[in-house]
Formats: structure tokens, sequence, C-alpha cells
């Protein structure tokens, strides 16, 4: 035994302990297994989230998208919420629009009357005035009109705002229009017909106060602003907001060749945020008033 050798024989893989192998695996490889299975988990929950984010975001520009609520209960809930809040307002509006038409219609036959009873009394100031009333009324009513059918049911198409900003200049071909337009292939994604009278409102007034108008674009990645300049007396800043109440004006001509019914800019307002857009006020460069329109692209 004494000078005999001991031989032991064993396989490599049993010379080293596991132990480290599985601790890495344990510290490492399983965390990580759980991180990809919860990444995958949490990005089938956000996905719904991300599709209602466009989907209100669309809504909020005057577009509509169907929304399909999906992912989890809550999300699911958060979905459902916004279709039947989206139901509510489409309801409201329709509502609006149906009640806005058919005063406006109703009030046409006896105002109509009334304007060829008045023909027939005479000419005294009393009568004039009167007269005015009546024709101020009834334009009014062919704004309302006008606007209710243009805000009903008119789709939504892609407009190339150049042409469009043309077109309307040629309406007013006894002004002193500049165009000052920056070129683009890009195109607006609206309802061609309430732009054109959104633009319209605003030039007529730019015709009415001043003398020399200028209309600019400004392409930005995601937005484009129009804006119209004029050398007239402007707006007062402290009348800017109360320029876009209905039935506000500055000048309380009654005279309805020179005085407007102050509907112009509030329905041109409400177009600019029926595109998710904004009408903003500002001091011009060549002295009047600065009218700019910015409409997301
Ligand atoms: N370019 C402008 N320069 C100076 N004042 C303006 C200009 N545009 C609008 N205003 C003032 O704002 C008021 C409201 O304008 P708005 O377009 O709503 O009504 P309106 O032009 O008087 O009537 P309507 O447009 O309904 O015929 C006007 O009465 C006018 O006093
Ligand atoms: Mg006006």
């Amino acid at each position: 035994m004494n000078n005999s050798t001991l031989l032991f024989s064993l396989e490599e893989k049993n010379l080293y302990t596991r132990t480290t192998t599985i601790l890495i695996w344990w510290a490492v490889v399983t965390p990580l297994l759980f991180l990809l299975i919860a990444g995958i988990f949490m990005k089938n929950q956000i996905r719904p989230l991300k599709k209602l984010t466009v989907v209100v975001k669309d809504f909020g520009k005057g577009r509509e998208k169907a929304f399909k609520p999906s992912g989890a209960y809550e999300v699911r809930k958060v979905g459902q919420a916004f279709n039947s809040m989206k139901d509510r307002i489409k309801r409201q509006m329709k509502q609006r629009t149906e009640m806005l038409a058919g005063v406006s219609h109703d009030l046409k036959t006896p105002l109509t009357r009334m304007k060829l009873e008045l023909a027939f009394l005479g000419d005294s100031q009393a009568i004039k005035n009167l007269q005015n009333d009546v024709q101020q009324m009834s334009k009014m009513i062919d704004e309302y009109l006008a606007f209710a059918q243009g805000a009903d049911g008119e789709p939504f198409s892609y407009i190339a705002v150049n042409s469009l900003i043309q077109s309307i200049k040629r309406d007013f071909k006894h002004q002193n229009i500049t165009l000052k337009l920056q070129k683009t292939d890009k195109k607006l994604f609206g309802r061609a017909i309430l732009l054109r009278r959104c633009l319209s409102n605003l030039l007529s007034n730019a015709a009415r106060y001043a003398t020399i108008i200028e209309i600019s674009t400004l392409i930005h990645p995601k937005r484009i602003s129009i804006v119209i300049d004029d050398n007239g007396p402007g707006i007062p800043l402290d009348k800017r907001e109360d320029v876009f109440k209905a039935f506000f004006r500055l000048d309380d001509s009654r005279n309805p060749n020179t005085g407007g019914t102050g509907l112009g800019l509030s329905i041109a307002k409400d177009i600019a945020n029926a595109h998710g857009g904004k009408l903003s006020l500002d001091d011009a460069p060549i002295g009047g008033l600065r009218v700019m329109l910015s409409l997301p692209l």
C-alpha cells in the first residue's frame, strides 16, 4: 500500500463547480427573460392606447376615425368612454346645425314679406332705418344658412393651399392684394368650402377697412400658417378677444353697405377650430391688422 499509487479517474466537467453558471443564469438570463415577456405584454397593452391617442387627436382636428376598444379592461373602458363622448358631441353638433338651419330657414319667409311691405311704406328716415335692419337680419340669416349647409357633411379632402388662396384672390379682384406664398407640395387635409369661407371672411374684413392687403404663407413641418396683413386701422389690443364673439362690431354703423353683421370673425374662428387650427390677431408690419390662420398639416 505504501509504494502503490492510487489512481482516480473522473470526468473533466466534474472538476469545476457548476454553481457559478447557475448563478449567472438566475442573476442575468432569467431576469432578461422576464423583462422580455413583460415588454411584450406591455407593448400589447400600449398598442390600443397609442391607437386611441391618434383617434382622439384626429377627432380634435375635426377628422373622424372609428375606434374599436381592445386591450386590458381599463384601457377598453377608456376607449368605450371616448366613443360615447364622441357620439354625444356629434349628436349635439348635428342638433345645433339642424336647429340653426331650421330657424334661419323659417325666418327667411316673414323677413322677405317685411321687406316687401316696407318697400310700399314711403321713404322717411324711420322707414329707411327699419329697411336697413331688415336687410341686416336677412344677411345674418343667409350667413347662418350658408354656414349650416357648409358645416353639414362636407367631406375632408386634400387641398393645395396656394391654389386655394389664388382662387380666393380672384374673388377680390378689385382689391390691392399682394401674395407672398411659400412654395410647397404639401396639401392640407380639410373641408375646402369651409376653408374658402373662412379666408373669404378674413379678406372681406381687410378689404372693408384697408387699401393694401398682403397674404403670405409659412410652411412648418406639421402645420401651415396663412397670414393676412392689411394697412387699415387695426383692432385695439383690448378688443382682440371680443371681435371673435358673434355680433360684436367695433364700429356700430347701421348702414348695411359699410357695416357687417359681426359674424365674420366668429365663423372664421369656428372653422379654424373645426380643423384643429387657430386664428389669432396681431399688429401687421404694414400698419393695420395681422390675422394668422394656423392649420395642422
Ligand atoms: N381687418 C380689420 N381691420 C380693422 N378692424 C377689423 C378688421 N377685421 C375685423 N375688424 C373689426 O372686427 C369686427 C368684427 O369683425 P367681423 O368680421 O366678425 O364682423 P363684421 O365684418 O363687422 O361683419 P360680417 O363679417 O358679419 O359681415 C368688425 O366690426 C371690425 O370692427
Ligand atoms: Mg367681417
